[in-house]
């Protein structure tokens, strides 16, 4: 089943989907080895690539790791049913994507209703799907950043969580602009999560409110 036991409740057994290097899953299992992402907790991160490097720092931390290659099944909403399944007995009742590269239909996204982030590198509705940083590099602008955001049937367009700024200065290439857009992510993502089990985000239509944790002794503290 999804959901765990607390379907009332905020989130607290958060899955996260991988396809690559994992840098912002490293960031969550880092808070939540030493607390700081509590309540929230990292239940089993699950692949579309078995051979993403996220894998193996969700085996190093000690978190069950799924490795469900895409390609072998004969459709999106065959693979999403065996994700579905796979996820089962870890009962997530959130879902956090940090660089998974698949669309979710509507059929997994029904599974986790409002409880499925994304995080993207750029402030949205800028630069939208694939590509975003070489997009803001293109364009021209000397301001991007990272959203995090619901996801909904919309690729990059569900409503909007928290954003940071991040500066892009003449001669930035894509790699010094990425950099600093995961430095602004590997901090926005697990306190959304934090914030997310702790309650203090809801959403009403396209417009979210979140409420301001007010722990002066967190260093992490960005909502
Ligand atoms: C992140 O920068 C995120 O914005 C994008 O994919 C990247 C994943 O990086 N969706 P990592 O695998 O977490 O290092």
């Amino acid at each position: 089943m999804t959901g765990g036991d607390r379907p009332h409740g905020p989130p607290r057994r958060f899955a996260v989907l991988v396809s690559g290097t994992g840098s912002n899953l490293q960031a969550l299992l880092d808070r939540a080895a030493t607390g700081v992402l509590a309540p929230a907790e990292i239940v089993a991160v699950a692949s579309n690539r078995p051979e993403a490097a996220a894998l193996d720092r969700a085996r190093a931390a000690g978190v069950p790791a799924i490795a469900l290659d895409h390609r072998s099944f004969p459709s999106r909403e065959a693979f999403e049913d065996a994700l579905l399944a796979a996820l089962a007995p870890h009962a997530p009742d959130a879902i956090v994507l940090a660089g998974f590269m698949r669309v979710l239909t509507p059929r997994f996204l029904g599974a986790f209703p409002d409880r499925v982030i994304n995080t993207h590198p750029s402030l949205l509705p800028a630069f939208a799907g694939a590509g975003a940083i070489e997009q803001a590099l293109a364009y021209g602008v000397t301001i991007t950043g990272c959203t995090v955001h619901f996801v909904d049937a919309g690729v990059d367009q569900g409503p909007i969580i928290a954003q940071r700024a991040v500066p892009i200065a003449p001669g930035d290439d894509a790699t010094i602009v990425r950099a600093r857009i995961q430095a602004a992510e590997h901090a926005l993502v697990p306190a959304v999560v934090r914030a997310l089990a702790q309650g203090r985000i809801s959403c009403e239509g396209r417009r979210v409110v979140v409420v301001p944790g007010g722990d002066p002794d967190d260093a992490d503290q960005l909502l």
